[in-house]
């Protein structure tokens, strides 16, 4: 059988075929170039036939080696690894090792990252001023994606791209200053000084010491909730080709510095659609209020009034596989911070769904943010940060993603085509003429 596709051009007659390549998984992935199509014509000066793909639902921009979802079976992976073994067995910072640069760090390889990461936290004084200059209330990822595209002025040598020392460099930057910006736009908006990084604690450790820190003079963090906070940046540091990496990707192939960059990507993952859904679902179940009230509110969501929050994914058209962690993480953390009358609304809520053929006929199972914005809340973090925890862990991800873009060689800069549909050449009208309809 050969690994081609004919191609008919009812138009013309005419026959083409075009080579069909596989990724790893034949079943995953098989596709065929769109710019072999533009050998399809009706004439010498015919364009050629393009690929018209909104949104992207059927286009890969790019080959990957990074992560693997397969959306039906409930499976993500990163570089080959199942995410409920990294989970359980590595911590964020050797994750994010593995994510970058394709395998698990040995020892000397770990010691080395994580000193290199620890003593890169600190940013410039004047970034203290820059935050200050935020209003009293501005949103935490405003002033995150703000504060993250101005480091970009403090390391003008980041522009040179093409040497991997510099790009390096940038790398271990960006995944160490994330959480000290992240804190301090947190502490802005609370009117509370600002905590400088403890080297001594872990990368969780030290982010929740910058965040919640008060008169002691040694923060101890919880080890369950360091723990939890840990494998939630392990669940969150890349997801492939969504919004914010495809942002990622689209604004540094201009060969931006990765700070920019970075700061784009934050900005996709600042909306609703992406983002934005944990917060959602912890206004939906404060909405519902009562187990007794989930039936009626499921009646109203089967009939379009609304949808669950946290249910159903434009992948996973199974369980996915991070909100099965967190669903096990959400007792060992309640246990630590109290019962949450959310979390038994939440399972009560799953439970009723996924007995009912509305949810099950579509596949629509929890996803990741069901869970994810409880856990959050019962360890203390404001809905507002909920982006932004979750941009941290995340710019591992982007940063991959970039950084597999630049050395692709058969990468350049994105710039898709359109297929114009606006008016033909048309004669200029003086403005006297203007708006006159006879
Ligand atoms: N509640 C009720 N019905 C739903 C839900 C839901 N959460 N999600 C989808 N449906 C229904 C749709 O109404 C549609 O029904 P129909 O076939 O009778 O018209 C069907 O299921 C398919 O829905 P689509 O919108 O085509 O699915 P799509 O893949 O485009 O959407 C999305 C995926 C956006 C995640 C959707 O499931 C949703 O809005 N969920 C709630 C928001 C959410 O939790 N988002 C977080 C995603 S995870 C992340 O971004 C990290």
């Amino acid at each position: 059988m050969p690994d081609t596709l004919t191609i008919i051009d009812n138009r013309t007659g005419e026959r083409y075929e075009v080579p069909i390549s596989y990724g790893t998984y034949p079943e995953y992935g098989a596709s065929i170039r769109t710019s072999d199509l533009r050998q399809i014509k009706t004439s010498p000066e015919d364009f050629g036939l393009l690929g018209y793909d909104p949104a992207f639902m059927n286009t890969a921009s790019c080959r990957s080696a990074i992560t693997h979802i397969d959306g039906e079976r409930g499976i993500l992976r990163y570089r080959g690894y199942a995410i409920d073994e990294l989970a359980e067995r590595s911590n964020f910072l050797e994750v994010a090792y593995l994510v970058l640069y394709g395998e698990l760090p040995d020892e000397d390889q770990l010691t080395a990252w994580v000193r290199e990461i620890t003593f890169h936290t600190y940013v410039h004084e004047s970034i203290k001023k820059f935050t200050e200059g935020f209003h009293y209330d501005a949103h935490p990822m405003g002033m995150l994606v703000s504060t993250v595209a101005a480091l970009s002025t403090f390391y003008p040598e980041a522009r040179d791209i093409a040497t991997p020392e510099v790009r390096q460099k940038q790398i271990v930057r960006l995944i160490a200053k994330m959480p000290t910006v992240a804190a301090f736009a947190y502490r802005h908006s609370k009117g509370l000084p600002y905590v400088y990084p403890d080297n001594e604690l872990s990368y969780t450790g030290n982010f929740l010491s910058m965040m919640f820190r008060m008169a002691e003079p040694k923060y101890t963090p919880h080890p369950v909730l360091e723990k939890a906070l840990d494998v939630l940046f392990i669940l969150h540091a890349d997801h492939e080709q969504n919004c914010s990496a495809n942002a990622m990707r689209s604004v540094g192939s201009s060969h931006t510095d990765p700070y920019v960059s970075v700061a784009a990507a934050a900005a996709a993952l600042y909306g609703p659609l992406h983002g934005g859904a944990n917060e959602q679902v912890l206004r939906m179940l404060r909405e519902i209020g009562t187990k007794e009230r989930i039936p009626e509110f499921v009646k109203r969501a089967k009939a379009g009034e609304f949808r669950l929050m946290g249910f159903g994914h434009r992948v996973y058209k199974n369980y996915d596989p991070r909100a099965r962690i967190l669903k096990r993480m959400a007792d060992d953390v309640l246990e630590v911070t109290g019962k949450s009358p959310l979390l038994e609304l939440a399972m009560e809520l799953e439970r009723i769904a996924l007995e009912d053929d509305y949810f099950v006929s579509r596949k629509l199972y929890p996803n990741v943010d069901f869970y994810s914005g409880i856990i959050y809340q019962a360890m203390g973090f404001p809905v507002d940060l909920f982006p932004v925890l979750f941009a941290i862990p995340r710019t591992a991800g982007w940063l991959a993603q970039w950084r597999e873009m630049l050395l692709d060689p058969e990468q350049k800069i994105a710039r898709p085509r359109q297929i114009y549909i606006g008016d033909g050449r048309r004669g200029y009208v003086p403005i006297d003429q203007r708006g006159v309809s006879d």
